[in-house]
Formats: C-alpha cells, sequence, structure tokens
C-alpha cells in the first residue's frame, strides 16, 4: 500500500510536470483526487486494513492528499504567472516607434471666400440674414413673382419633398422673409446652401452656396445698385477691376441686369478663364419688382430697392483657380490643404 501511494505521489508530479494548461491540471486532480480518483479509491479502501495499518497508511494518504493539492495549486501559480508574463510581453508598447501622424484640418475654401465677402458687406453696413435650406414653394417661387408654370422653374430643377414644400434653389426667398418681417430701411445679405437637381460635372453640383444682397428705403437707384456692386467688386478683387452691366431677366426684379467684372486672370486681355472676352460674370441683380415688394406688404409707391445674388462656389474657383466645383465637395486633403 505505501509503495502504491509513493508511485501516486511520483506519478502526479511527472503529469504535473507536463502540464501547460489549466484543464490539464484539472484533469490530473481529477484522475488521482476525483470521486473515482485513484488516492480516492485507496481512502475508500482503508475500512479491509489492519488496526495496526490503517493508522499509518491513513496518515500516509493525507500527507500525500495534501502534497498532491500542493503540487497541482502551485503547477496552477506558475501557469498564471507565465500566462501573465506572456501578455505583459505581447503588450509592451514600443516607444521608439514612430507615431500616426494626426492631419489637422484647414479652413474649406468656401468658408475663406465666404468670410471675406461678409467682411466687405457688413463694413458697408449691411447685416446677414439667414432662412431655412426646406423652403415652401411660396417663398422660393411664388412671392418672388416665379407662379406655376412660369419658365423660370425649369431652369430650376428643383427638389420637391411634395406639392409645396422643397429643397430651396436660390437664397432669394430670404428677401421675402426679410421684407415680411422687418420695415425699411433693410440692408442685407443672405449666404446659404442652395440645392438643385443637376448632375454632377465640373460646373454643377446639386449643393452650392449663394450670397442674396437686399437693400430697400426710400429713394433707392439703379445708382446706388451699381456703385454699391462696384464698390464690392473693388474691394474683393482689386480697385483696377471695372464691371459691366448687361441686360437680363430676372422674375423678381424690373429692370434686372447681370453684372461682368474685368477677368482678373488676364486683367481684361482675354485668356482660357474669361473664354477670350476679357470679362467674367458675376452676378445677376436689379431693381425689386414692384409686385415683390406689394407681396411682403411694402408700398411700392414710397419705397425701393435692389437686390443681388451670385454664387460663392463660382467666385471660391475663379479666386482661387479652381476648375472642377466638385472639388469644393469631395474633403480631399490633398486638394483642401493647398489653401
Ligand atoms: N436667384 C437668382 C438665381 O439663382 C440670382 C439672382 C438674380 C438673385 C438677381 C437676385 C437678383 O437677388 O436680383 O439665379
Amino acid at each position: 500500500m505505501k509503495e502504491k501511494l509513493e508511485m501516486i505521489r511520483a506519478a502526479v508530479l511527472e503529469e504535473l510536470k507536463g502540464a501547460s494548461a489549466k484543464t490539464e491540471l484539472e484533469n490530473v486532480r481529477v484522475k488521482y483526487l476525483g470521486k473515482k480518483g485513484e488516492l480516492t479509491q485507496i481512502l475508500r479502501g482503508m475500512g479491509k486494513l489492519s488496526n495496526e495499518e490503517r493508522p499509518i497508511v491513513g496518515k500516509l494518504a493525507n500527507e500525500v492528499r495534501e502534497n498532491i493539492e500542493e503540487l497541482i495549486t502551485k503547477a496552477s501559480d506558475t501557469l498564471k504567472s507565465k500566462a501573465k508574463e506572456m501578455k505583459l510581453k505581447s503588450e509592451i508598447i514600443d516607444i521608439s516607434m514612430p507615431g500616426k501622424k494626426q492631419t489637422i484640418g484647414k479652413r474649406h475654401p468656401l468658408d475663406l471666400t465666404l468670410e471675406k465677402v461678409n467682411e466687405i458687406f457688413l463694413s458697408m453696413g449691411f447685416v446677414i440674414e439667414e432662412g431655412p435650406e426646406v423652403e415652401t414653394d411660396y417663398y422660393n417661387f411664388e412671392a418672388l413673382n416665379i407662379p406655376k408654370n412660369h419658365p423660370a422653374r425649369g431652369e430650376q430643377d428643383t427638389f420637391y419633398i411634395n406639392d409645396s414644400i422643397l429643397l430651396r434653389t436660390q437664397t432669394s426667398p430670404i428677401q421675402i422673409r426679410t421684407m415680411e418681417n422687418q420695415k425699411p430701411p433693410i440692408k442685407m445679405i443672405a449666404p446659404g446652401k442652395v440645392y438643385r437637381s443637376d448632375a454632377a460635372d465640373a460646373t454643377h453640383s446639386p449643393i452650392f452656396y449663394q450670397i442674396e444682397g437686399l437693400i430697400v428705403d426710400k429713394g433707392i437707384t439703379f445708382a446706388d445698385l451699381k456703385g454699391t456692386l462696384e464698390m464690392f467688386t473693388h474691394k474683393m478683387f482689386g480697385d483696377k477691376m471695372e464691371t459691366k452691366f448687361r441686360p437680363h431677366h430676372f422674375p423678381f426684379t424690373e429692370p434686372s441686369a447681370e453684372m461682368d467684372a474685368t477677368c482678373f486672370v488676364c486683367k481684361g486681355e482675354g485668356c482660357k478663364v474669361c473664354s477670350g472676352s476679357g470679362w467674367i460674370e458675376l452676378l445677376g441683380c436689379g431693381m425689386v419688382h414692384p409686385q415683390v415688394l406689394r407681396n411682403c406688404g411694402i408700398d411700392p409707391e414710397v419705397y425701393s430697392g435692389f437686390a443681388f445674388g451670385f454664387g460663392l462656389d463660382r467666385i471660391t474657383m475663379l479666386k482661387y483657380g479652381i476648375d472642377d466645383i466638385r472639388a469644393l465637395y469631395e474633403s480631399d486633403m490633398k486638394f483642401l490643404k493647398q489653401f
């Protein structure tokens, strides 16, 4: 019996040496100390021993059991610390490795242009107004003298949400909202995003930016319009720029015009940017149509005004020599970093 116990102890020691996982330790424990374990069997068989033998074998068997338990605990501790060591090794931080470079954003070219435009008009006493991007048909068209079936609607491919709600195609509805809410004198600009259901190409984007301008007061004339827009052009592009007004048609202004400025690339000589003409079309403008004033409860016999509107994208592209509007909406850092 004694030998058997010693053999068990030796076998356990041997098996634990080779154990490399917690489950293997558990297997050893079950094999020897479990209900049907080898040592358990011996302890169960103690009854058959003689009175002299029983205490001696019993003592030894208990020693062996304690011993085996100790061995298993030790082996388990060793496994745990080995695992910890491996984990620490694998998680080691190599402080000599080069760090990940953080790319810091820059101001967007549209934002830079808008800031300059705002600054110029604020210095001339304009205030900045805002309006919703989701507009009603009334503000975007009707009140601006563009009734249903008017050809001007066809030029502005509209994203309709339902019959009477749409994404604004122009910033002009902010003229109406401002005149409804304020009494003249009014002197405002309204920058904002506008939407048109155009396929994107080098010169079209379904989203772009416009800036609207409006002055309403007693005695406002076309001379005020010309003087204001000429001053803006000089401040924006330089004193040498000349402006030229061509007759045009907009439903909400009468008379209406388009304003060209000297091409700032060739200074009027004629180049690729101005298609050889020496002029660049900058904006639409005109005297506020009497019906539009009336729609807003302003008496056209007492008050007059002028309005203008231009594309911020177009001006930005001209200013920085960008030849594809899509570049302004693609968030490509290689492009944006240049400004
Ligand atoms: N809303 C016009 C457009 O999107 C631009 C415009 C033209 C605005 C003349 C005006 C204006 O205020 O007077 O084409």
